[in-house]
């Protein structure tokens, strides 16, 4: 067997320079109101932010500091000072890219790919999907930190190109669905013929990408090939937030934490996850909506 190298070109670098809990001064831990929120920045570029996210002192829970970059034509948000990008956030989660590129190379059979959430606290959501896709590879998945395995598949192509507009069941694309929250991942890929993945030049190499499990990519890979020519335009994988300052919802509710809880959720990774039955932040003070007399759209 010959040497392992990884030679893994990432198109979006996901790693966290370091972690940012320690992070921006100025968190908050009590429950603000939506008054005492009414001076913090609402969006950056096309993204709404909703508390416990916030920019500046008080108006983000500890943890939960974002910063908007201007030095782009079109702002970009992103976890604290990580290059974790926030593209679309909603009430308990947002979404960012995690796609790779990988460049094979011929006579090296195993290439690696990983992401770690930036901060406890934040999980990919067992909503994701892994999606891989290129020619003649096996593919295992493992939780970050535990090395148990998540999942696996694999990919052949018989000697011919990646098809387009079929299902993404083994034929030059395949998946692995989460089968829970994971605080991260491992994935380990052996090529089973490092010709056959350069046989297509349209779209060299081996290409994976976290997503929310979506027909749109999974029935047919036509969406899958046509997003891959600026992978931009793939939708990001869907992280969860959990408050991991008070263990548990009791905890959190002896100390009036979690104020608007509708319901709250013990998390697995400890901490706690809280919910609005209908609409509403719940992370604010009477921030759930109760019916329609309730507060209009708090954020
Ligand atoms: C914003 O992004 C630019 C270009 O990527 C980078 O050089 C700069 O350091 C960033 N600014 C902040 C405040 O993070
Ligand atoms: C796959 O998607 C493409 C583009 O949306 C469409 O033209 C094609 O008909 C679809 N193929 C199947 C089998 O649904
Ligand atoms: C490897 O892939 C190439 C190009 O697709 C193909 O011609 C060749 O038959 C494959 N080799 C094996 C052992 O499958
Ligand atoms: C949450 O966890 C605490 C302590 O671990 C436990 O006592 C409690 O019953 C759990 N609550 C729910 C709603 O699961
Ligand atoms: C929690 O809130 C209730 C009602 O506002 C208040 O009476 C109580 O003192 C609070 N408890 C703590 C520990 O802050």
């Amino acid at each position: 067997m010959s040497t392992i190298l990884i030679t893994i070109s990432f198109v979006l670098m996901f790693w966290a320079a370091a972690p940012r809990v320690a992070g921006a001064a100025g968190g908050i831990l009590q429950i603000p109101s939506s008054d005492s929120l009414a001076h913090c920045i609402p969006s950056c570029g096309d993204v709404d932010i909703f508390y416990p996210f916030g920019i500046g002192p008080g108006c983000f829970r500890q943890g939960f500091d974002l910063t908007c970059n201007h030095s782009t034509k079109h702002p970009k948000l992103f976890l604290g000072s990580s290059t974790v990008q926030v593209t679309d956030m909603y009430h308990g989660g947002f979404s960012t890219p995690i796609i790779f590129t990988l460049t094979t190379t011929p006579g090296t059979y195993t290439y690696t790919m990983s992401w770690e959430a930036p901060a406890k606290g934040i999980t990919i959501g067992g909503d994701n999907t892994f999606y891989v896709v290129g020619c003649d590879f096996d593919v295992t998945l493992f939780e970050y930190g535990t090395q148990d395995v998540v999942g696996s598949c694999m990919s052949r192509c018989g000697g011919k190109k990646a098809p387009t507009g079929v299902p993404c069941n083994g034929i030059g694309c395949c998946v692995i669905q989460l089968p829970r929250d994971l605080p991260g991942f491992q994935a380990k890929l052996v090529s089973t013929n490092t010709t056959a993945t350069q046989s297509d030049w349209l779209h060299p190499g081996i290409m994976a990408f976290m997503s929310l499990d979506d027909y749109e990519y999974r029935d047919n890979t036509t969406a899958i090939f046509s997003s891959w020519t600026n992978v931009r335009n793939f939708h990001g994988a869907m992280l969860r937030v959990t408050i991991v300052d008070q263990p548990s919802c009791e905890t959190a509710q002896m100390k009036n934490a979690s104020y608007a809880c509708s319901s709250c959720q013990n998390s697995s990774s400890g901490g706690y996850g809280c919910y609005c039955n209908r609409q509403g932040n719940p992370y604010i003070l009477d921030g759930c909506m109760q019916g329609t007399s309730g507060p209009t759209s708090p954020k």
